[in-house]
């Protein structure tokens, strides 16, 4: 499904150069569940922009299901981010003062589904995260953390997406939701087979998928599978 050579980032300020990515290969297979590890700087979440087609690389080949998506103009990689990728944030990234159910249907609305489909598909999403039906007319805004990210992982799913990527998903959650989040995440691999590739800095959280690519300075140092899957 992914497969990077040589995937490198140079940000330009001004006369300030930096080397995010320099020469990152490596690729993912359809139903994998990959964490990227590395302390913070190292480059993981500039490698989730190209990987997300959120950002180009300025060197080397990035192919999406067989495909060189360097030379895609912006519309073209705004429809292959709809139809085939959901993203999770650390911030969940929810409109405030929106019901949950709105959340989750507006990438719907973008993605030109006809609006008789758009509650059944966004009730599906939830229900696969297990968010409680009994509070998706509540305000995004009234949500404790846990609840928020589920709401935006059930929002990243909506549109049934091969590819997930979840930048820091636990980070702004206590260790226990985390894990529940992290449970939601393994779910959804192993019974959906939507391939996640999860961004994180903190080895415990890694645990949770089955191959492991360290980072730093903006190289792998090290891919891996896990052999010991957290399972808590
Ligand atoms: N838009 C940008 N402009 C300039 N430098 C950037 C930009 N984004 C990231 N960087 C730099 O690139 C390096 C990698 O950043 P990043 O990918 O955000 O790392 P991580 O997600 O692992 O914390 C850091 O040195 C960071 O300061
Ligand atoms: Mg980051």
């Amino acid at each position: 499904m992914i497969e990077c050579r040589n995937i490198s980032k140079i940000y330009c300020n001004g006369d300030n150069e930096t080397a995010a990515l320099s020469g990152a290969t490596f690729s993912v297979r359809d139903g994998e569940f990959v964490a990227i590890m590395g302390p913070s700087g190292s480059g993981k979440s500039t490698l989730m922009n190209i990987l997300g087609l959120l950002d180009l690389p300025t060197g080397g080949t990035y192919l999406l299901d067989g495909k060189d998506v360097s030379h895609l103009s912006e519309d073209e990689l705004a429809n292959v981010r709809i139809q085939k990728i959901g993203f999770v944030f650390q911030s969940f990234n929810l409109l405030p003062r929106t019901s949950v159910l709105r959340n989750v249907t507006l990438p719907l609305v973008y993605g030109g589904v006809p609006r008789s489909d758009r509650q059944a598909k966004a009730e599906d999403a939830l229900r696969a995260v297990e968010f409680p039906e009994e509070r998706w007319e509540h305000l995004s805004n009234q949500l404790s953390g846990g609840q928020m990210q589920r709401v935006a992982i059930a929002r990243a799913l909506v549109n049934n997406p091969s590819l997930v990527f979840a930048d820091e998903p636990t980070g702004n959650l206590d260790t226990k939701t985390g894990v529940l989040v992290m449970k939601a995440f393994r779910r959804l691999n192993r019974e959906k087979g939507h391939t996640i590739i999860l961004i994180t800095h903190e080895a415990e959280i890694a645990r949770y998928a089955d191959r492991i690519i360290t980072i730093r300075d903006g190289e792998i140092v090290s891919d891996m599978p896990n052999r010991e899957v957290r399972n808590d």
